[in-house]
């Protein structure tokens, strides 16, 4: 499963680059909102920082505007995927643009039936906000399982990409249902590396190294390497 940090924070981006832990980015108008600054030149930034698809959502709320303005950014870097609403508008531009071979990424998904609209008008991703479904008490991860089945049924090339992540388990869940990609905050991407078993293991480890003498530990000086180079030829002989 593809990993998307969704956030248009650089500083966020390249930490989680730096891990190898993500495979693109997605932003939204809230997100880059959020940033304060001119959104080209950041997208564009962006889009240099991470080797994989960055969505960047239309503003316009008619075809023709978002049909224009997923041009524009299409033209940006090669990266770019055009984000548009799961909307009558939505679609249409969407249908336009990919024939362009521009991908488009359908966002605001939160019912089968719009999700096999989403992949009819050719959509490259459809992003389903299970996260906001959960919060009216409706089955967020249960959406993805019925659009899962539905592709499948048709062979519908549009990938499945887990939106609006809360938690670590919507990106376990994700995975266990054969998501394409989930896209999710910097601080769940942190979640999924953190466990206590590992913080108390960690810990256990070093404070028994503490307990060797100094010379035992040093592996600085050169002296102490050959030693122990010495010492394996040494161990070596023996076990012959
Ligand atoms: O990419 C969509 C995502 O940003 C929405 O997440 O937490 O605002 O529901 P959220």
């Amino acid at each position: 499963m593809k990993i998307f940090l969704d956030s248009a924070n650089l500083a966020e981006i390249r930490e989680a680059v730096s891990w190898g832990a993500i495979d693109g980015v997605t932003t939204n108008p809230s997100l880059v909102a959020k940033e304060g600054c001119r959104f080209f030149p950041l997208l564009k930034e962006i889009c240099e920082t991470v080797n994989g698809p960055v969505s960047m959502e239309t503003i316009s709320r008619d075809a023709a505007g978002m049909v224009d303005e997923g041009r524009a950014f299409a033209k940006l870097h090669p990266h770019i995927v055009v984000k548009c609403p799961l909307t009558q508008e939505g679609l249409a531009a969407t249908r336009r643009l990919s024939k362009e071979q521009i991908r488009v990424n359908v966002t605001l998904c939160f019912s089968p039936s719009q999700a096999l609209l989403a992949a009819k008008a050719g959509a490259a991703y459809v992003s389903p906000f299970v996260g906001r479904l959960d919060d009216i008490s409706a089955d967020g991860m249960g959406l993805i399982r019925d659009i899962k089945t539905i592709y499948a049924n048709y062979a519908f090339s549009t990938q499945i990409l887990v939106a609006s992540v809360r938690h670590p388990l919507h990106v376990v869940e994700a995975a266990r249902l054969g998501a394409d990609a989930a896209t999710m905050p910097f601080a769940v991407l942190q979640s999924l590396v953190k466990h206590p078993l590992t913080e108390a293991g960690l810990e256990r480890f070093l404070k028994d190294w503490e307990k060797l003498p100094p010379e035992a530990k040093a592996w600085k000086s050169s002296s102490a390497v050959s030693d122990t180079a010495a010492e394996a030829r040494g161990r070596q002989r023996i076990n012959r």
